[in-house]
C-alpha cells in the first residue's frame, strides 16, 4: 500500500510505517500544498497522511475517491468535506486527546499574556520605546480568583479549567451542548446558559468545534453582553468569533482584551488593527506546536494508517 504524506513529519514515523511494508512518499517541505498538486500526488497513493490544515473539499474527494483512508493531524476536521468522504466510502481519522494539554497551555498563555498586555509591552522594547512608565500607564488586570467561562467544555477546555483552578483559584463556569459531569465533580464547575456565560465570565475561553451553529457565535450582540473588564480567548477556530465585531468591541471598550491563537483568515494579515492594540495578543495557530505533541500526533496518524493497512477500522475514525 502507498501512503502520501503532504508535509514534512518526523523520520521515525516514516520508518515506523515502512516497517509494515508501506511505501511512503513524503512532500519534504513545510509549505502547504495546493489542492491540484495534492490531487495529483494522491493519484498514486492509497492513503493520504494530511499534515496540517489543507482543505479537502468535495472536488478533492471526487478526484481521490480511490483513497482507502485519509488521516488528519488535527483534532478539528472542519476543513474536510466529511459528507463527501463518507459518500465515497473514505474513512477519515483525527488526532484527539494528544493535543489537549498543549492547546490548553496555549489558552493559558494567552490568558496571562493578554491580562498583562505582555505582547504590547515586549513590542515597546523592540521598538526602542521603553519609556519611564507612569504609575498608571497601560496597566494589566489580575485573573487570580476570577471567573473563567468556557465555551465548549471538552478535553481541551477541561485541561484549561484544571490549570486555572489549581494555579489561580479561578471559579469555572461553562456552556456546552451537554453537561460535563467530570468537570462539575472535579472542579466544581457550574453549567450556565450562554447568556450567563457572557455576563459572568471575567475570562471567556472558546474550545468548541467550528460548526454551522458555532460559526460567529461571538459577535456584536455577544460582546455587548460581556463584562467591560472581560478578556476573550479563542484557541479553537477563527470563524467562531466575528472579527470585525471583535475589533469594534475592543475599540468601544465593550470588552477589556483578547487573546487569539486562531484567526480568519489564517495567516492574519500584518496590517490587521488587532496587532496594534495593547490589550490584544495574537499567536499564529500554535496550539499543538510542541515537539512532544507533534510527535504524538504523527504517531496517532501512523497507527490509523496501519489499521487501514490491516483492513481494520481506524481507531480515531470521525465518519463512522
Ligand atoms: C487542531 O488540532 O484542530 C488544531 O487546531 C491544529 O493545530
Amino acid at each position: 500500500m502507498k501512503v502520501f504524506v503532504s508535509r514534512r513529519i518526523p523520520g521515525e514515523v516514516i520508518r515506523f510505517m515502512e516497517q509494515y511494508g508501506l511505501e511512503v512518499t513524503c512532500n519534504d517541505s513545510d509549505e502547504r500544498m495546493q489542492q491540484n498538486d495534492l490531487i495529483e500526488a494522491c493519484k498514486k497513493a492509497d492513503i493520504l497522511f494530511n499534515v496540517g490544515s489543507a482543505d479537502l473539499d468535495a472536488r478533492f474527494m471526487e478526484s481521490c475517491q480511490h483513497l482507502k483512508g485519509i488521516v488528519l493531524t488535527s483534532v478539528g476536521y472542519d476543513h474536510i468535506d466529511l459528507n463527501s468522504a463518507t459518500y465515497y466510502g473514505i474513512p477519515v481519522s483525527n488526532t484527539p486527546d494528544v493535543l489537549s494539554k498543549s492547546t490548553a497551555d496555549t489558552a493559558f498563555l494567552l490568558m496571562l499574556a493578554t491580562s498583562r498586555k505582555a505582547f504590547y509591552q515586549a513590542r515597546q522594547i523592540e521598538k526602542g520605546a521603553w519609556k519611564n512608565n507612569g504609575f498608571l500607564d497601560e496597566l494589566g488586570i489580575e485573573i487570580n480568583g476570577k471567573t473563567l467561562g468556557i465555551y465548549g467544555l471538552g478535553r481541551i477546555g477541561l485541561e484549561l479549567a484544571k490549570m486555572a483552578k489549581d494555579a489561580f483559584g479561578m471559579k469555572i463556569i461553562y456552556n456546552n451542548r451537554s453537561r460535563n459531569m467530570e468537570a462539575e465533580q472535579l472542579l466544581n464547575a457550574r453549567y450556565v446558559d450562554f447568556g450567563e456565560l457572557l455576563s459572568q465570565s471575567d475570562v471567556l475561553s472558546v474550545h468548541s468545534n467550528l460548526t454551522p451553529e458555532t460559526q460567529y457565535r461571538f459577535n456584536r450582540d455577544s460582546f455587548r453582553k460581556m463584562k467591560k473588564t472581560s478578556i476573550f480567548i479563542n484557541t479553537a477556530r477563527g470563524k467562531i468569533h466575528h472579527e470585525p465585531d471583535l475589533i469594534n468591541a475592543l475599540k468601544e471598550g465593550e470588552i477589556w482584551g483578547a487573546g487569539l491563537d486562531v484567526t480568519d483568515p489564517e495567516p492574519m494579515l500584518p496590517d490587521n488593527p488587532l496587532l496594534q492594540m495593547s490589550n490584544v495578543c495574537v499567536l499564529p495557530h500554535i496550539g499543538s506546536a510542541t515537539i512532544e505533541t507533534r510527535m504524538a500526533m504523527a504517531n496517532v496518524a501512523a497507527h490509523n494508517i496501519i489499521a487501514v493497512f490491516r483492513g481494520e477500522k481506524m481507531p480515531q475514525i470521525v465518519n463512522k
